[in-house]
């Protein structure tokens, strides 16, 4: 499985957790990471062949960025609106991403408490990333588990450095969409019934 990274960081120099995950990202194989502040420039122009070449050469696809007004920071969403165009991504024809994977890898400076009802941010980031998953749904991807880090505004360096292996198994995991899983472990449940009948 090919993963490609799309990462939407107004400046991974001043980042402490999505520069992290960039690097650790970037060593990984069978994995493309691509700075989206660096690649746009200022005014936030991508070349769109050159984006949607990549996208059918990947099968999973990651938004990776920090949460900014309960969204991406916007060169996420120049990119979104710039490469996910009529005819490739939705419309006629418009089938290229059906069958690929899309996962969202976001860090908050608000506690984890605080995105619940109740919570002084109210609603779940499941809820407020509803937006994406609908990206996902309308161009045919399969929308996976998030993984959300959150709390930044008090993470300790211990905490930054503990979430990257927690992040590498999550958004590589070959089997993160559940149906994937089901069908290897019912495939894994015939064999073994199989092999008792043969033995009795
Ligand atoms: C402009 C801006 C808006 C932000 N909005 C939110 C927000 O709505 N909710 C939240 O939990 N954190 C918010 N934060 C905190 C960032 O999510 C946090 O600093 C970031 O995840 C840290 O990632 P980094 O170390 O890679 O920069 C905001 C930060 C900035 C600079």
């Amino acid at each position: 499985m090919k993963t490609l990274v799309l990462t939407a960081h107004p400046d991974l120099t001043k980042s402490r957790i999505n520069r992290l995950w960039f690097v650790a990202l970037s060593e990984q194989e069978n994995t493309t990471t691509r700075d989206l502040t660096a690649i746009g420039g200022e005014t936030q122009q991508f070349d769109v062949e050159t984006e949607q070449t990549l996208l059918l050469a990947h099968e999973r696809i990651v938004f990776q960025f920090p949460w900014y007004w309960y969204s991406a920071p916007a060169v996420l969403k120049a990119w979104i609106d710039q490469v996910l165009s009529y005819g490739f991504a939705y419309g006629p024809n418009g089938d290229k991403l059906k069958g690929r994977e899309c996962l969202v890898l976001v860090s908050t400076g608000g506690p984890a408490e605080s995105y619940h009802a109740g919570g002084y941010n109210q609603f779940t980031m499941d809820e407020l990333l509803k937006p994406y998953q609908q990206t996902a749904n309308l161009t045919g991807m399969t929308y996976l588990r998030p993984f959300v880090l959150n709390g930044l505004a008090v993470a300790e360096e211990t905490d930054l450095a503990a979430s990257v292996p927690a992040m590498l198994s999550h958004v590589l995991d070959p089997e993160l969409d559940p149906k994937i899983k089901q069908a290897r472990l019912l495939k894994q449940i015939a064999e073994d019934q199989a092999q008792a009948a043969a033995i009795s």
